[in-house]
Parts: structure tokens; sequence; C-alpha cells
């Protein structure tokens, strides 16, 4: 293969991998507009004491993504204190959302507002089997 060759492989990985991921967070933002937004505000702030803020949640940047995945999947009504508040709200499942677009809305969530963490891939959902 000659350099121009490889060169013009390389812009194009470049630009195909910017257009996928940009339409992962635009499909995640609709997901979270329609089924999200309504208790955790367009903010991510949550309501206090009732819906908790996914805003500079540790768990929501944190590492334990099957527990992310699990959450949307089965729905969320622990009681346990989530960096020191409880919410007595009840967290809806999403049994019919798809492993990507629980992918896309986990990506959203982790990269919007102040959170900075990496995004979650449609394979590390699938990997996450089960509800509970
Ligand atoms: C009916 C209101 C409601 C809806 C709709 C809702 N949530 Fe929640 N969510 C909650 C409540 C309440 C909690 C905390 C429950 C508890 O502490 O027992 C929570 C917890 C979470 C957590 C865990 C936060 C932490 O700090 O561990 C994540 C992540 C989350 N929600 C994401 C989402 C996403 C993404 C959607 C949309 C697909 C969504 N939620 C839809 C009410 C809701």
């Amino acid at each position: 293969m000659n350099n121009k060759v490889l060169f013009l492989s390389f812009i194009c990985v470049i630009i195909f991998s910017n257009t996928v991921s940009a339409q992962d967070l635009a499909k995640g933002k609709k997901i979270y507009e329609t089924r999200c937004l309504v208790c955790h505000q367009a903010d991510g702030g949550g309501v206090p004491n009732m819906n908790a803020p996914l805003d500079g949640a540790s768990n929501v940047v944190g590492n334990n993504i099957a527990r992310l995945v699990r959450i949307i999947r089965a729905g969320y009504s622990e009681k346990v204190p989530l960096d020191g508040m409880y919410y007595n709200n009840v967290m809806t499942p999403n049994p019919d959302l798809k492993d990507a677009d629980i992918a896309n809305v986990l990506s959203y969530i982790r990269t919007s507002w102040s959170n900075k963490a990496s995004k979650i891939t449609v394979a590390q959902v699938q990997a996450v089997k089960g509800k509970k």
C-alpha cells in the first residue's frame, strides 16, 4: 500500500468514527428526553429527595457499568444512599429498550452536563445478562 492510500483510509476512519459517535449521542439524547427527563430533569439535576441527580453522580461516571445497564433495564428503587442522599420516587423499568438504545442513553448521561466519563459500547451492554 502506498502512502497516499494509507493516508486516505486514515482520513476515512476518522470521519467515520466521528459521525458514528455524534449520532449515538444524538440518539441517546432523544431517548433521555422521552424517557428520563421527566424525572431526572433537562439539566440532569434530578429533584431533591425524589429523583436522583445524574449530573455529577459518582455512580453515573463510575466504573460499574453492569449496575447502570441493570438499572435502565429493570428500573431502580433500592432506597440506599446515593452520594449520601435518599430518593423516594420509583424509577420505572425500560424492558423494551434495545442494547444499542441503552448504550446510547448511558453514553449520553456519562458525557453530558459536567460528566466526562467514557461512552458505553453495545458490546458492554450485551455482556450484562439478566435484569438484576
Ligand atoms: C419515574 C421517574 C424516573 C424515570 C422516568 C427515570 N428515573 Fe432514573 N431514577 C429515578 C429515581 C427515583 C432513582 C433513585 C431510586 C432510589 O434511590 O431508590 C433513579 C436512579 C437512577 C440512576 C442511578 C443513579 C445513581 O447515583 O446511582 C440512574 C443511572 C438513572 N436513574 C438513570 C435513568 C435513565 C437513563 C432514565 C431513562 C431511560 C431514567 N433514569 C428514568 C427516577 C426515574
